[in-house]
């Protein structure tokens, strides 16, 4: 699959989809790139809190600080077709995994047979160190918060590159 000119496509999910996955789709981004991987990361919450919204602030700004630009990204609600479109989708803790799950079955209904292609996994899976653990949402939380964020988000991207590298795009 990795010989593919066509991307393996990974969309990252949290409530919002203004602090935790749009953070997620950068540093994942980042990381893919840096190790030449053909992968292509999205980011979508599971509300619909924030159409269109830019990334929180001060998510925009603790990144900006790690060497991250969220600044062009705009918030949008999953929808069926990312379980058509999308190889893998991550979610940021064990509630957006649950609810994305919830969703998929339902919109199985809806689309055509046999058209849900995506896996579903926490971001978190393979990292050892915060083995399936949530990125806790910083949304009331202070600096230490957001930090958190970009802190997890690196050592699970770290860890996501490694299992591909080794076991091919497959979740
Ligand atoms: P996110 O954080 O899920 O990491 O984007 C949140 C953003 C907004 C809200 C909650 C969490 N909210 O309640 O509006």
């Amino acid at each position: 699959m990795s010989q593919s000119s066509v991307p393996y496509k990974v969309l990252c999910v949290c409530l919002g989809n203004i602090c935790r996955s749009p953070t997620a789709e950068v540093v994942l981004q980042q990381h893919i790139d840096k190790a030449g991987l053909n992968i292509m990361v999205d980011s979508a919450g599971t509300s619909n809190y924030h159409p269109n919204q830019p990334p929180d602030a001060r998510s925009q700004k603790y990144a900006r600080e790690q060497g991250y630009d969220l600044s062009h990204l705009r918030a949008r609600q999953i929808q069926a077709q990312d379980f058509e479109q999308f190889d893998l989708i991550l979610a940021m803790d064990h509630e957006n995994l649950g609810n994305i799950e919830l969703l998929m079955r339902q919109s199985d209904k809806t689309l055509k047979q046999g058209s849900v292609r995506a896996h579903l996994a926490l971001m978190s899976q393979h990292d050892l160190d915060f083995p399936q653990q949530a990125i806790p949402d910083p949304y009331y939380g202070d600096a230490k918060d957001f930090e958190r964020v970009i802190r997890q988000c690196e050592s699970s991207s770290q860890a996501w590159i490694r299992y591909w590298q080794k076991y091919d795009f497959k979740a």
